[in-house]
């Protein structure tokens, strides 16, 4: 009895894990080693600044009011040291992978871009909503303090930023001056083809911050959203991060909107410490808001031409058929007709009176012509 019990038990604590499993997974899996958002509604986000999740799910980081910023966060802090290292401070391999757009008034008119970041400290109430994308201040920008590590996903050229153009992406440590920049684009895998990708666009892109603790490498690459990953990264540089961040660190991204009108999406983000970081299901990543007005029904949209069409052509013909009934009737008015005035019948009255000069009410043939019998009133009341 005990055994089958026992046969019994295993896969029903099998079928409960998976389904505990299944139903984490689709809030925001947690494991203490990564995370992954396939949208943010009904997660535990910590958001500050202009952040808020939309209805949708989606995660707006600034709202399009101008010099404001805001930031997000995953709610607890990561252990970044792996204390088994030589001197228990080395950097542990890290990957983030993640779904953003940025809308600016026109697509590519430059408007602040957005930052991902690993920060000691998620108070970032000091930093400044200009060029200094929501996460550093003048007074702190560069410093070693700091202790953060950023990529920056850039659509201003500011030249105290020494930044090479107002659509690049740029690897920070402690401060916005990158240490190695590129303009925004990506690699073909076919044949290494750079495409130009524009950040303020609107056009939802994929990211992935990969950092080899192993060989020290920070990688970073970008993709139109459906793309699969490029092999070749857009940046790559040898870089210890290990005397940077501390162990104890917060993960996020932040934005700044500057003096125009712009708004910054983060629509999906993954996380994987010593691994790489989960696949996300880009199919169940909310939708990024329309651009421009709302558009009528899609009931309108169909049904209006078509209704359209019919009322033309019912107007056509009722004009057709009137313009016929009047030539049916036409008269013919003679000169000699004015002088006896009210006297006449008009053709109509004698159709109807000879139902249409019908044989029947036809009394003879003579020197006028054909001379018809005509009884005044309907043809069907006659009848009665
Ligand atoms: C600790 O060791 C790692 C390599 O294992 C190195 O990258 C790091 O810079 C070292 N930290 C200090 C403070 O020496
Ligand atoms: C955040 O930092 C500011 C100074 O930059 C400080 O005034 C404020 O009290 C801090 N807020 C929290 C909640 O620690
Ligand atoms: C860097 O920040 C620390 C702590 O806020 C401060 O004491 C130091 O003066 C700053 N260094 C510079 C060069 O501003
Ligand atoms: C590279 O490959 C893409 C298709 O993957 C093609 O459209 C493009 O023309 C190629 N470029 C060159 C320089 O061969
Ligand atoms: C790509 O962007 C760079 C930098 O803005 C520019 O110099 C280059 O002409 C662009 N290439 C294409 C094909 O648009």
């Amino acid at each position: 009895m005990a055994g089958i019990k026992r046969r019994l038990m295993i896969p029903l604590s099998t079928t409960l894990l998976i389904f505990v499993a299944l139903v984490r997974e689709s809030v925001a899996a947690v494991d203490g080693q990564g995370f992954i958002y396939t949208g943010f509604g009904g997660t535990d986000i910590t958001v500050a600044g202009l952040a808020a999740v939309e209805p949708n799910g989606l995660l707006q980081l600034t709202n399009g009011m101008v010099q404001l910023k805001g930031q997000a966060f995953h709610p607890s802090r990561l252990r970044f040291h792996d204390p088994n290292s030589v001197n228990g401070t080395a950097v542990r391999s890290f990957s983030a992978s993640f779904v953003f757009a940025i809308r600016s008034i026109a697509p590519g008119v430059s408007a602040h871009g957005l930052t991902f970041f690993v920060s000691p400290t998620n108070n970032l109430t000091s930093a400044f909503s200009n060029q200094f994308l929501g996460l550093f201040s003048k007074r702190n920008n560069g410093n070693a303090s700091n202790h953060i590590f950023a990529v920056e996903f850039d659509t201003v050229q500011s030249n105290d930023l020494l930044d090479m153009n107002d659509n690049h992406v740029g690897i920070d440590v402690n401060g916005l001056v990158s240490i190695k920049a590129s303009s925004a684009g990506y690699y073909d895998d076919a044949n290494g083809t750079f495409y130009n990708l524009t950040l303020a666009s609107f056009e939802a892109m994929h990211a992935w911050v990969d950092y080899d603790g192993i060989n020290k490498e920070i990688a970073v690459t970008l993709a139109p959203l459906g793309l699969a990953r490029p092999r070749r990264p857009l940046l790559k540089i040898t870089y210890d991060l290990s005397p940077v961040l501390m162990d104890q660190s917060y993960v996020g991204f932040s934005s700044s909107t500057g003096i125009l009108e712009s708004r910054h999406y983060v629509l999906g983000w993954s996380f994987g410490m010593d691994r790489p970081a989960p696949a996300i299901d880009v199919t169940k990543l909310p939708k990024l808001p329309r651009l421009g007005p709302e558009p009528q029904s899609k009931l309108l949209v169909t049904v209006l031409p078509i209704a359209t069409g019919i009322l033309v052509l019912a107007i056509v013909s009722l004009a057709i058929v009137l313009r016929r009934r009047q030539l049916r009737y036409a008269e013919l008015r003679e000169d000699w007709e004015v002088e006896f005035g009210p006297q006449r019948f008009s053709f109509k009255d004698l159709f109807k009176a000879t139902e249409g000069f019908k044989e029947k009410h036809l009394l003879g043939i003579g020197g006028f012509g054909r001379v018809y019998k005509g009884c005044s009133g309907s043809p069907r009341r006659r009848s009665r």
